[in-house]
């Protein structure tokens, strides 16, 4: 799981490798690399451990010029994260950057160890590059070349190459890993995102599945892997207006969790009229589209996934349409029924993840009515391949650990909820839902006077091995949610649960070292909630509460009990989710972790 970047110009191209690939950063972190085609027509490598500030550093005392070149940022799938596993692998007269997985590696490496290749690292990778050098030497041209090594990989790939033999050429292919063509004057790009992109031209075309391109610094060239040409319009990308800095925060996490009151208060500005809300808000006839939905199929990873549990709490609780959310990585490889009138929603920050693709390309193939994407990137492989899209409009996350991403696909989703509303007997409901939507940002606000306190609370954290999160109904995927975002960024081991689950083995974790946070907005389940604590008290557990229940002393006796503002039952999990963020963001204050870039983590997940 990593990014792509290369170049082939009429001028020197190290520049924009290192801008492009900074900006590739968030699918990996832990090594970078690039190789040049010098003057002499000979490839100049530099590769280091870890981020591209390290490339860069190397390149400013050596600097590597030339004119053709690809660049690699990597996220470890095989071989740990040293050097001699860092992107670009050489083979003779060649260099190769990978992103994927090459499932035959090991059957091409005894391939390639009988025709006397060396191998040096312990990647899939390095295969591809023995292979382009062994079908250099034995074809005309880059095309056949790379179209000799396409055949003979198994798995998903985005290669970019360069050889020695055609100094002026980049060759590139893709199956299964996402890769685009940059164009511009005088010069062209291959690269694994268009943001990587956006410093250089705004003219792209994306390449599809099983094919090769041939660039030179005029000129491209798309073919399949059986060689037939492919002609492809060039698209113009939407200029993104949001600057990347940490605007006086200390992370961009903590920037991220602030931003969250703002973004929300744009949805509704954007999307809420006098009269409630705009039409066709997810597409063109997409209200007509989800009136006549009876089932809705949800899928997505981490984050998101947590959104699509929401979302089914709050479809089914108001409307017959019967939803699944659903892991991606699990719907990819299943046998799935699909009832007729069923709506597929995949939801994603990054539009890359590599699970949701292939699900969104295995629904495609099913008989859903139609494919629906909630992302915030727009332009993104999931949105390309989408019938509909909503756009999330959050601005770039950078941080790994996602917050304002999901307050802002949650916020979709309830509107969708209150579109779908409208099949459901009870014709007050969307009004209902529409004014606790219109008073979130003022209760967000509100929320954000607890950080004290959550600071405070989270020093309690800083030693504690393991912790659990507690909550029912819609709470319970905010549990797994606060769950989520302490291990990833904290290294604390912690899990959601549904209160009512606990008894069923978990309790057995706990004792008096082990804190316990019950999420319990003041609802129909708040009873149910309390036994439960009451059961982690009675087991000396370390309870803390977050509600807005006002509750007499018999229920927090030895209790944390953490008064959070009032809110309406429907955005509870957009309030509750937030002094969640803000106590793992507190807790890794307190571990100092690198909370932005957390170990073994990358922003964005492009390998199955
Ligand atoms: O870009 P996506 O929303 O598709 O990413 C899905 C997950 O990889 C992501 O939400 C991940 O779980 C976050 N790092 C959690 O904070």
């Amino acid at each position: 799981m990593c990014g792509i970047f290369g170049a082939v110009s009429k001028s020197e191209i190290q520049g924009s490798l290192i801008s492009g690939l900074s900006k590739l950063e968030y699918r990996g972190y832990d090594s970078a690399g690039i190789s040049i085609i010098t003057g002499r027509q000979k490839i100049k490598r530099v590769r280091c451990v870890g981020k591209v500030k390290n490339l860069k550093r190397i390149l400013n005392s050596s600097r590597s010029s030339g004119f053709c070149g690809i660049a690699h940022t990597r996220w470890a799938t095989h071989g740990q994260p040293i050097l001699k596993n860092s992107h670009p692998h050489n083979s003779s007269k060649v260099s190769i950057v990978h992103n994927g997985i090459i499932e035959n590696s090991d059957e091409l490496k005894v391939y390639l160890k009988k025709k006397n290749y060396k191998f040096t690292s312990d990647t899939d990778s390095e295969v591809i590059a023995h292979l382009f050098s062994y079908y250099a030497e034995r074809s005309s041209d880059g095309v056949e070349a790379m179209k000799r090594v396409a055949k003979k990989l198994n798995g998903s790939f985005a290669i970019a190459a360069i050889c020695e033999r055609w100094p002026d050429h980049l060759l590139a292919a893709c199956n299964g890993s996402p890769l685009l063509i940059g164009t511009k004057k005088g010069s062209n790009f291959i690269s694994s995102d268009i943001h990587a992109l956006s410093e250089t031209t705004d003219t792209y075309v994306p390449l599809q599945d099983n094919e090769i391109v041939e660039l030179n610094s005029t000129d491209y060239k798309i073919y399949n892997f059986t060689g037939r040409k492919i002609s492809r319009k060039q698209t113009k990308a939407k200029k993104q207006t949001s600057e990347i800095n940490k605007n006086g925060y200390k992370h961009f996490m903590q920037k991220e969790i602030y931003e969250q009151q703002e973004i929300i208060s744009n949805a509704i500005k954007h999307q809420i009229g006098k009269k409630g809300l705009l039409p066709n808000i997810f597409g063109p006839n997409s209200d007509k589209l989800l009136l006549k939905t009876k089932h809705i199929h949800f899928v997505a990873c981490g984050t998101s996934y947590n959104a699509a549990l929401i979302a089914k709490y709050w479809i089914e609780e108001i409307t017959d349409i019967v939803c699944t959310a659903e892991i991606a990585s699990e719907y990819r490889y299943r046998t799935v029924n699909v009832p007729p009138g069923t709506l597929f929603v995949a939801i994603s920050q990054s539009g890359e993840t590599a699970d949701t693709i292939y699900s969104l390309k295995k629904a495609k193939n099913r008989n859903y009515c139609s494919i629906l994407s909630i992302c915030n990137v727009p332009e993104s492989s999931i949105t390309r391949l989408s019938d509909l899209v909503y756009l999330t409009h959050a601005g770039p996350e950078i941080s790994v650990a996602s917050t304002k991403a999901f307050t802002s696909q949650l916020i979709a989703l309830l509107f969708m909820t209150m579109v779908l509303s409208r099949t459901s007997k009870n014709k007050t409901i969307e009004k209902t839902i529409l004014k606790q939507v219109k008073a979130l940002p003022a209760i967000i606000k509100k929320t954000f006077l607890l950080e004290k306190e959550i600071k405070k609370i989270a020093k309690n954290f800083k030693n504690k091995k393991h912790t659990l999160f507690l909550g029912r109904g819609v709470s319970y995927p905010i549990a797994l949610e606060a769950a989520l975002k302490l291990k990833e960024i904290t290294y604390i081991h912690a899990e959601g649960y549904a209160a009512g689950e606990l008894k069923h083995g978990p309790l057995a974790l706990v004792d008096k070292n082990l804190p316990v946070i019950g999420l319990m907005p003041d609802n129909n389940l708040v009873n149910q909630v309390l036994s439960n604590l009451a059961e982690v008290r009675a087991r000396q557990g370390l309870v803390y509460i977050f509600t807005n229940k006002k509750l007499s002393s018999s229920k927090t006796d030895k209790t944390n009990v953490i008064n959070m503002p009032s809110c309406g039952h429907f955005v509870s999990p957009l309030v509750y989710v937030i002094p969640m963020q803000l106590l793992s963001y507190y807790v890794a204050i307190e571990k100092k972790t690198n909370i932005d870039q957390p170990r073994n983590l990358a922003k964005s997940v492009t390998v199955e």
